[in-house]
This record gives C-alpha cells, structure tokens and sequence, in this order.
C-alpha cells in the first residue's frame, strides 16, 4: 500500500482530523501529530498524548467486515515489531491492543468506521515522556518507551517501521496473524477480570480476535470488545 504522511505539530485529534475529511484523502493518508490536545481513546476516553510522542491516523478500507474485526490485532502487532526494530525491545500485547513494555502501557489504538467500508486506524506511541509526567497525572500504568528502556526512537523511523509492519500483516492469512498475536499476547493464561464482570483465565484468541475465557464456574465464554483487567496489572 502506498501511505502518504501529513505531519502537524499539534491537532485536538489525529482520528478526528481525518474522519471530518475522510472524502478528500486517499487510501493509505497518514495524519500525524507530535502532540495532541483532546486524544480519544477507547470506550469514550481522553488518551494522554504529550508532546515528543507519535500520534496517527491512517485511512484504511479493509475488504470485508472480518477483516475490520481483525485490525487491532494486526496493529499491536505491527507496533510492537516496529519498536522492536527501532529499538531491540520487543513490546508485549494486552488484548485487544494495549502495547506494554515491562506491564506499562506505552501506546493505545482506536480503529473507528467512517463512510463507505472506510476505518479511521489510530494508533499513539508515548515515546520521550517522562515517569515523573505520568505519576503526577495519577497514570501508574502508563509509561513511554524511553522510561521503559532508555531508548528514544526517532518519530519518523518508528512511523515508517510500523506502517511498513501493518502493510505486509495486512497481506498474511488471519491464521499466520493469530499465531504471531497469540505469541505477543501475554493476556493468554492469566487470570482476568472483564469490564462487563466477567472472571476467569484467558484461554485463546478465536478467529475473529475475540478473547475465549474460561471462568471461574469453568464455562467457555467469548469477548469481543470492552476492557479486561489482569490481576496484578491493570
Ligand atoms: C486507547 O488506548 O484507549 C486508545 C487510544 C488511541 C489513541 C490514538 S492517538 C492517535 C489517534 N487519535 C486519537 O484521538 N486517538 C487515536
């Protein structure tokens, strides 16, 4: 896919910005931003995006609805491997798409629809912030890659490293996707807690990117979206 990359220094939000003018950019814009002032997040969050970050929206059109189900498991896997290849570290995934370094969150993803089977993909990397900005803002589990790993990847190379993971992950077999997804996800075997009450331990990934829980009443149960905390974590 060929990306075309627009990059501001600040915008309210990347996701915004380019669904307010899907119609008048092409499959593959990129909109990018170093910070922004109102970052959406799931479930009608604000996600903190401080400034020396990586901030984008890119304009998709997945082929079918199982392929729009699927993008979030593709992109926390490109963004884990696109750090790896800036930095060495290989981040781990909390499902559905949280991307961790050492159990802290250092970037979130919001895939939202606009018209005609075209997805808005967000995706924000905390990459220069510092620990001490994330406590005083009460974020114990957020973090960034460089007080993670002493590394501060330069924005524009981490961009082109994940843009180029997401255009060969969109490419592969959703099987060979699960099987890199089940590797990176460290949900897989621990003991959660769902947004919508449920308890038990995460089993498996289903072919839609669902997350397959065992419960606690040790009946198999299947979860396609909301939150899901894992004991010990978050
Ligand atoms: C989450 O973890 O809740 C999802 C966070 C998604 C943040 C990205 S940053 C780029 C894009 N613009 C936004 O306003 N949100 C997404």
């Amino acid at each position: 896919m060929k990306f075309t990359i627009t990059e501001f220094d600040s915008l309210p939000s990347t996701n915004s910005y380019l669904k307010e003018r899907a119609a008048d950019f092409p499959i593959g814009q990129v909109i990018c931003a170093k910070e922004q002032s109102s970052g959406r997040g799931r479930l009608g969050r604000q996600f903190t995006s401080p400034e020396s970050g990586l901030y984008f929206s890119v304009l998709l059109r997945p082929k079918s609805i199982e392929e729009t189900l699927f993008l979030p498991i593709i992109a926390g896997i490109a963004v884990a491997r696109g750090i790896q290849t800036d930095t060495g570290v290989l981040p781990l995934l909390k499902w559905p798409n949280d991307v961790l370094l050492d159990g802290k969150k250092i970037c979130g993803m919001l895939a939202e629809g606009v018209a005609d089977g075209r997805v808005v993909l967000g995706i924000g990397i905390n990459i220069g912030a510092s620990r001490t900005y994330f406590d005083k803002l009460n974020l114990p589990h957020v973090s960034s890659i460089l007080a993670q790993t002493g590394k501060k990847p330069e924005r524009l190379n981490l961009l082109d490293a994940v843009l180029s993971e997401l255009d060969s992950l969109l490419d592969k077999p959703h099987e060979e996707v699960l099987t890199i997804y089940r590797g990176l996800c460290l949900t897989l075997g621990q003991e959660i807690t769902a947004s919508n009450g449920i308890c038990g331990v995460a089993k498996d990934i289903s072919q839609k990117g669902e997350l397959i829980v065992e419960t606690t009443e040790k009946k198999m149960v299947v979860l396609n979206s909301g939150e899901v905390s894992i004991s010990g974590m978050y």
